[in-house]
């Protein structure tokens, strides 16, 4: 018995901007076609939830009109950037921000096992927080952690680890930052075998340090060079991520006819 989860992410949905609802729209068909197990939206399921509810209730019921399984970890757009690096006009994450975000899409992390697996999501903006949700995060990780044995481990989040290295040092809020992926090492103890996340919308799939890297793309937009280098594939669609029961995976793109690459530039003003 496989397991597969279609991995969604940075659907940036809104009603009153809907820029990309007919890509949601588009892509939710194939979705439903292909029949996953599980979809799973890596974050930034709103425009602009951080700061407008209306965003949240409106991505729920476009997510909820997919009449497939669901699970939902929060993206930077949705509840706030992690606190170290908010600081790009952005809101960081408080507690009334993630309570927002738990009304509308269930708690932030979450763990789960299939034949030869352990998949555990997490909630990358809390990471480092001197909220007490980051400390129960750790403790609920540690605790999902254990009993592992020879299952192999899918960690899900929003943000990837990094680019290149886990030996990178510099902050941006585009990766995890170096006391992040420290957090994250010690709740974990081991080195997944697959990490997926979105928040970049770009395509990547890649191998470092142990485990395999896969960065799901924007099922909406994507932002121009002036704004962000390439570091894989500036697509729109979702990953197919096939988990086996002896532990082996395989992941890949899946670009959608009829689903628009849409840019930044060509946009109005979204944030
Ligand atoms: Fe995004
Ligand atoms: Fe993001």
């Amino acid at each position: 018995m496989t397991f597969r989860i279609a991995q969604i992410s940075d659907t940036h949905l809104s009603e009153t901007r809907p820029y990309f609802v007919d890509n949601f729209v588009r892509i939710g068909e194939a979705l439903r076609a292909a029949k996953p197990d599980l979809v799973v939206n890596t974050g930034d399921m709103s425009l602009d939830g951080a700061s407008d509810e209306s965003d949240l209730a409106a991505s729920r019921l476009l997510h909820d009109a997919l009449g497939l399984p669901l699970r939902f970890l929060p993206g930077n757009h949705d509840l706030g950037d992690a606190q170290e690096t908010a600081s790009h006009g952005e809101s960081p994450i408080d507690s009334g921000r993630r309570a927002r975000y738990l009304k509308h899409f269930g708690l932030d992390w979450w763990c789960f096992d299939v034949p030869g697996w352990r998949v555990l999501g997490i909630n990358a903006l809390l990471l480092g927080s001197d909220l007490p949700a980051a400390a129960e995060q750790e403790a609920a990780a540690v605790q999902a952690m254990e009993g592992l044995g020879l299952r192999s481990l899918a960690l899900f989040l929003h943000k990837p680890l990094f680019d290149q290295t886990a030996d990178e040092s510099k902050i941006s809020n585009r990766f995890l930052t170096r006391g992040q992926r420290g957090r994250l090492a010690a709740m974990l103890g081991v080195a997944p075998a697959l990490i997926v996340s979105g928040h970049i919308h770009q395509y990547r799939s890649s191998d470092a340090d142990g485990s395999h890297h896969v960065w799901g793309p924007s099922t909406a937009f994507v932002l121009p060079e002036r704004i962000q280098p390439i570091y894989g594939a500036k697509k729109i669609g979702y990953v197919e991520h096939t988990l086996r029961p002896d532990g082996t995976h395989d992941s890949h793109l899946v670009e959608v006819p009829g689903a628009r690459t849409l840019n930044y530039d060509d946009l109005p003003k979204i944030y």
